[in-house]
């Protein structure tokens, strides 16, 4: 051993610690060539039993001297690395902007349902609700729509099975109307309440017919109300719902539960009268039955006969809806696809 050799050690240290240049893996490299057990160092100082008192005495001090030094600043550049690789894994970014969350939001036809709502507890309407699953008294018979009557042709429907015969026949309600008997049971007049819902008929459909679609019936019942009454809140609603002047047309209709009863159409506001696939190429659409409630219909409700007057109608919500968002076809409401439910 001699004072050159450390030297040298020192010196070949120095030099690779300025070219592993704050690099961690060069870094390392340097700890192992330069404190490894195999290294000239360590090597070194092994020897130093060897040596006779007088040069352990001056070689000895200056051998761990070195390898203090080289300790010291490679594993304290090493540590000094290690800590800024943590800090920019944990670094947050306080002025970036922040990143947007995808939230849901109601389908076209709750939000259309919600809107027809509003508009009608603004006039002081009440929301009332009936059953879907209904029996053939009040979806047909309480509406003056006997068994053999050939208004139940109107509606092809979905029926329960019964598991025994004389069990209470049920079915899918065809029409809102279900729930107008089962709230005059319970309510006197003078109200007015509307009443929204689902409604299922086993038939053909296309562009304008589902056989699950919603609709919404409105009933007034007082002393002295009048077909005058209907339009004028007609009017009232449509004009608020589509926040623009549009055309009703009503066309003499029969419904049993109406005398007189009518068909109500609006202009349609997809093409403006020119005709297209939404209103079948007639510029009008449907939307739905309405008339003055007939007297056997409050007798199904226990009410006296001539006591009261009443109009109703039934509108199917997807029509509406179709309307005002100018919707072509009424399956993308229950398609699921999230490029139409996402315009909304
Ligand atoms: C009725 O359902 C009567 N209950 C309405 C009524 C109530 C008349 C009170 C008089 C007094 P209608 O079958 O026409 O009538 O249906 C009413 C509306 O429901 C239609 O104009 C249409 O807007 C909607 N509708 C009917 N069938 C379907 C269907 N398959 N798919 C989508 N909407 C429909």
């Amino acid at each position: 051993m001699s004072k050159k050799n450390l030297e040298k050690i020192k010196k070949d240290f120095l030099e690779k610690f300025k070219k592993a240049n704050n690099n961690l893996k060069k870094l390392e490299e340097a700890r192992i060539n330069f404190l490894g057990r195999k290294s000239d160092l360590s090597q070194l100082l092994k020897t130093i039993k060897n040596l006779s008192p007088e040069e352990k005495k001056e070689f000895g001090p200056l051998a761990n001297e070195t390898k203090k030094e080289i300790e010291q600043k490679i594993l304290g550049a090493i540590d000094k690395l290690k800590q800024q690789v943590d800090l920019n894994k944990d670094w947050i970014d306080v002025t970036a902007p922040g990143k947007k969350i995808k939230i849901g939001h109601l389908n076209l036809l709750s939000k259309t349902q919600r809107e027809i709502e509003r508009i009608f507890t603004s006039m002081s309407f009440e929301i009332a609700d009936g059953p879907e699953i209904e029996n053939e008294w009040y979806n047909f018979d309480a509406l003056n729509i006997p068994k053999n009557h050939p208004a139940r042709d109107l509606w092809d429907t979905f029926w329960f099975k019964n598991k025994r015969e004389k069990e209470e026949k049920l079915l899918l309600r065809t029409h809102t109307s279900n729930a107008q008997v089962r709230y005059m049971e319970k309510n006197k007049p003078p109200f007015q309440i509307i009443i929204p819902g689902k409604a299922y008929r086993y038939e053909a459909t296309d562009a304008n017919h589902e056989h699950s679609f919603c609709q919404f019936e409105a009933l007034v019942v007082g002393d002295n109300v009048s077909v005058a009454n209907f339009k004028s809140i007609a009017q009232e609603f449509f004009t608020a719902f589509f926040q623009e002047e549009i055309k009703i047309r009503l066309r003499p209709s029969y419904f049993p539960f109406t005398e007189p009863g009518f068909e109500f159409d609006i202009s349609c506001r997809v093409c403006y009268g020119k005709g297209c696939a939404t209103c079948s190429h007639t510029g009008w659409l449907e939307m739905g039955g309405c008339g003055m409630v007939n007297q056997r219909v409050f007798q199904a409700a226990g009410y006296e006969k001539n006591k009261y007057q009443g109009f109703a109608w039934g509108f199917g919500i997807e029509r509406l809806a179709m309307m005002k968002y100018k919707v072509d076809n009424i399956k993308h409401f229950r398609s699921g696809d999230l490029r139409f439910i996402r315009q909304f």
